[in-house]
Order: structure tokens, then C-alpha cells, then sequence
């Protein structure tokens, strides 16, 4: 299903939870909801559902507006982050539920759940309660629960919250490939970052109730618009004035963004380089596997930067030379991706 929305605000008691939020859903992609707890993310999911009437704004599914259609005429499945499967009943009519409420007949009610018991990987478990299932079986019970009725949007509100890290992992491989196979439009809340880069086809970035970005995972991560999303996904520097970094004093006043991977880090001695480096004192070192992660003082920032392991190891109190390659320079709309003005520099300066 396509969905519009326009203009969508809710306040309670006077404070917005959702701001003016406008987005376009293409039929059949699943969509990443990401930002922190209590941006109001499950208060949009609400209002698409029809569980919370909007403050102002519009919803169209498929150019149908629906704010005013009740939540069982919208043709959505929600799964929420606790399971909530009904405790006393099997398996089997957990899944059943929306059947019944749709009035299918008891042969057709039986084939479409042994169909999803297998689809989902629960077959032979038809018979159980919720509490004899663990975390994941559950969630996959409530997913099968959410799309028995053929819904046309699905929306997933951190829907693997309660589980732990490893079975997670699993989940979210699994859903995706189960969306891919179903092609229902799927709205899926996360606040991990991760999460959201793994799974989506468009990542929507919410913070204080306003959409700040939406993108593919690497349009997100490549073209930050705001110094929110771009602090939200992946690593980052921050700095107040990026005109104070060499290389980049053409670019006036402005707040900045520098991805550990922008960094260059020099030792003395090590290599030619153009004259715009940053001299700073290595703070801290971690091993990270595959580089080591370095943390840099540099006159009133700190930098995160790495290292590979081909290059000779650093210590705790080096002095060394940062070679700032480009950095993400933010107006008050936009952010641009700008290169250190000074790599085209003739002159070769050692330190
Ligand atoms: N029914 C409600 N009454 C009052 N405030 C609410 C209600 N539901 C949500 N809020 C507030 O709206 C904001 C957004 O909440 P929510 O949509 O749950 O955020 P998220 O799902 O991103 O964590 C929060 O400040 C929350 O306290
Ligand atoms: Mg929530």
C-alpha cells in the first residue's frame, strides 16, 4: 500500500510528541522508524493505525484519506515490542484470531495458519501456549498473528526489543527475508541504529518529534543532513566551528562533522603531507579488532580516529599530525560534504 502523510502533529496537553512530520511510503518497502526513546515514534505508528486520532495533518493510503476511518477498516498488522499474545489461548488460535474476527470459514482458517506455522518456522507447534514458546518464537507468533488477515501495511514497534542479542540477530535477517517474500509495505520503529541499516530498504530518522532525515541506510550515512543524524548513525566528531580546523577555513562559521575514517593520522617522520595538519597528543587507544581506535586531543576537541595495523603502533602521550581529509560542514537546513581545501597544496611540509 502507498502511503502519504502530510503535515502529521499530535500534542498532549499541549506538547507536540509528533511535529509536522511529512513522508511517502512506497507500495511494499519496508521502512526503518529510528531515532531515541520518546521522539515519537510509536505515537506516528498509533495515528497510522487509527489507535490515536491526529492534532492536525493528513493520511492517505493508497489517496484514501483515513483519519477518520476506525482502526479495523485500515487493513494494518501491529506487532508490539512485548509480544502481547493472547495467555490463554494455543498457538494455533493466537494465529486464528483475525480470522475470526474476518468470519473465514474453519477449513480456510485452518489452511491460511498451518500455511503462516510454516512460513514463520513453527510447524508441529500449533498446539502450545505462549509460555511454553521462548522470546523469539513468540515474536515470530506475533507476527504471523499480525499478517494471517493480509494486511496491506504492516508495523512493527520495536519488535525485537525484549529479545536478546544473538536470537535478534537471527530475527532480523529472518524478517527481512519474510518481507521480501510477502512485498506488504512494513514500517519497523527501532531506536538501534544497526538494526535499522540492517534491515531497511529507507531509513526515516525521528527526533523530538520531527522527521530530520529520510534516506536509504547509506544516503543516511553518507550525506547526513543535520549534526542529529549524523551523530545517530555510525561514528562522529563533532565540533563547534570547522572554519578552526586547517584546511578548511574558506568555510565561515559553521558546525562541523568528522567521520573517524576522514582522519589521517601521522607520526613524526612518517610520510609527506600537505601543510594543513592539526597537531594533537593521543589520549587513548583501543584495539578494535580489525584497527585500532585512537582518540586524539587536539587543541579543544577530542577526535576519534583509527589506525590500521600495518601502520606502526602508537602510544598513549605521541605526539602526532592529523590529516583531516573532508568533514560534513551543516548550515541550519542541510548538510554538505566538504574536502580539505589545502590537499591541493604544492608546498610538502615533515614534522
Ligand atoms: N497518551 C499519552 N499522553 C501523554 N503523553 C504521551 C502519550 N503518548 C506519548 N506521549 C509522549 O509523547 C512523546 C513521544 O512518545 P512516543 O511516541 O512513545 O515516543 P517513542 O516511541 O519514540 O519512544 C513522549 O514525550 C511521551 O511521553
Ligand atoms: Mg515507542
Amino acid at each position: 500500500m502507498h502511503i502519504q502523510v502530510k503535515e502529521l502533529s499530535k500534542s498532549f496537553g499541549g506538547d507536540y510528541a509528533v511535529h509536522g512530520v511529512s513522508f511517502d511510503i512506497e507500495e511494499g518497502k519496508l521502512i526503518g522508524l529510528l531515532g531515541p526513546s520518546g521522539g515519537g515514534k510509536t505515537t506516528i505508528l498509533r495515528m497510522l493505525a487509527g489507535l490515536e486520532q491526529p492534532s492536525s495533518g493528513e493520511i492517505y493510503f493508497h489517496g484514501r484519506r483515513v483519519e477518520n476511518e476506525p482502526p479495523q477498516k485500515r487493513g494494518i498488522g501491529f506487532v508490539f515490542q512485548n509480544y502481547a499474545l493472547f495467555k490463554h489461548m494455543t498457538v494455533f488460535d493466537n494465529i486464528a484470531f483475525g480470522l475470526a474476527v474476518q468470519k473465514k470459514s474453519r477449513k480456510e482458517t485452518r489452511e491460511r495458519v498451518e500455511k503462516l506455522l510454516n512460513l514463520t518456522g513453527l510447524a508441529g507447534l500449533g498446539g502450545r501456549y505462549p509460555h511454553q514458546l521462548s522470546g523469539g518464537q513468540k515474536q515470530r507468533v506475533a507476527f504471523a498473528r499480525a499478517i494471517a488477515p493480509e494486511p496491506q501495511l504492516l508495523l512493527l514497534d520495536e519488535p525485537f526489543a525484549a529479545i536478546d542479542a544473538k536470537v535478534r540477530k537471527e530475527l532480523r535477517t529472518w524478517l527481512r527475508e519474510m518481507i521480501n517474500r510477502l512485498k506488504i509495505t512494513t514500517i519497523f520503529v527501532t531506536h538501534d541504529q544497526e538494526e535499522a541499516v540492517e534491515v531497511a530498504d529507507e531509513i526515516m530518522v525521528i527526533n523530538k518529534g520531527r522527521l530530520e532525515q529520510k534516506g536509504t541506510p547509506w544516503d543516511i550515512y553518507k550525506e547526513p543532513q543535520t549534526p542529529f543524524v549524523a551523530a545517530f548513525i555510525g561514528e562522529s566528531n563533532l565540533v563547534e566551528d570547522c572554519s578552526r580546523l586547517r584546511g578548511f577555513e574558506r568555510e565561515g562559521v559553521a558546525k562541523g562533522m568528522i567521520r573517524p575514517e576522514f582522519i589521517e593520522i601521522f607520526r613524526p617522520g612518517e610520510g609527506t603531507f600537505v601543510s594543513a595538519y592539526e597537531k594533537g597528543t593521543v589520549r587513548s587507544l583501543f584495539f578494535r579488532g580489525t584497527s585500532w581506535e585512537v582518540e586524539i586531543e587536539s587543541g579543544p576537541h577530542r577526535l576519534l580516529a583509527y589506525r590500521s595495523l600495518e601502520q606502526e603502533a602508537l602510544e598513549v602521550g605521541d605526539q602526532v599530525g592529523l590529516l583531516i581529509h573532508r568533514l560534513y560542514r551543516f548550515d541550519e537546513h542541510s548538510g554538505v560534504m566538504v574536502e580539505n581545501a589545502s590537499k591541493i597544496d604544492p608546498l610538502p611540509v615533515y614534522i
